[in-house]
């Protein structure tokens, strides 16, 4: 049985990939399948709390049936929902591959092949965990996520305090078993006041726990 030590408190997380729309049939997306989001919810609620799933199109869902999904497709609009759910949130957990650029236009018709080469425009979308860290109060939590290809620990350090989380979940493309679309992932977890530890390759559901046990961990009173 586990632990029940968060019921009374409201979970906001969001999983899997951003779908942005070039015209009817075609999206700019990423390989994220949900996985690890869906345990992370999962986790929450074994533990007995109110939990929130801002899903993009396609994700894995959760098991527990208490969780509440709210589907999103595009950048823009999981960035509404979450806006509106982040007030009474406790913890938010932002494990979401959300796309950075989107087509500057969608089409309104599917575009016709024509010359050797195309070009779309893309401008910047919104960073979600970014502009929600601005709005964080000091009776919140948030945890972000970092994917990287290289030089990892330097770019989770600057995410964590640029994005204002309270912890950072690194998971490395250079790692085998980790990251996109596997059922384990390996992390590296770095907390605000400098402390981190390290992960072994582990079922999502145990990378899970551990992130919970160290959301338990921080000083901040919810
Ligand atoms: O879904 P799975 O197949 O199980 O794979 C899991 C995962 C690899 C997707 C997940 O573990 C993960 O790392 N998610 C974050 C991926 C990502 O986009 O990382 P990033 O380094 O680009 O973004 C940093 C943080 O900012 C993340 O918390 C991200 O959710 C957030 N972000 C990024 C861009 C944006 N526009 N808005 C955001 O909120």
């Amino acid at each position: 049985q586990p632990s029940q030590d968060f019921v009374g408190k409201k979970i906001l997380i969001t999983s899997g990939p951003t779908q942005e729309a070039i015209d009817p049939v075609r999206y700019i997306s990423n390989h994220s399948s949900g996985k690890m989001g869906a345990a992370i919810a999962d986790s929450f609620a074994d533990q007995g709390a109110e939990v929130h799933l801002v899903l993009g199109k396609g994700a894995v869902r959760p098991q527990h049936p208490g969780i509440t999904i709210h589907s999103v497709v595009s950048a823009q609009e999981m960035y509404e929902k979450v806006s509106s759910l982040h007030p009474s949130a406790d913890i938010t957990v932002f494990a979401a591959a959300v796309a950075d650029y989107a087509p500057k236009n969608i089409a309104e018709e599917k575009i016709k092949k024509a010359g050797d080469a195309m070009t779309i425009e893309l401008v910047k979308n919104v960073d979600i965990a970014f502009s929600l860290g601005k709005e964080k109060k000091w009776n919140q939590i948030h945890v972000g996520f970092a994917l990287e290809t290289e030089n990892e620990e330097f770019h989770a350090k600057e995410k964590l305090e640029k994005k204002n989380f309270d912890l950072i979940v690194l998971n490395s493309m250079r790692d085998s078993g980790a990251g996109f679309q596997s059922d384990t992932n390996k992390v590296r977890i770095f907390s605000g006041d400098g402390s981190s530890i390290n992960s072994e390759v582990l079922p999502k559901s145990e990378i899970a726990q551990l992130i919970l046990k160290c959301i338990k961990q921080l000083p901040v009173k919810i």
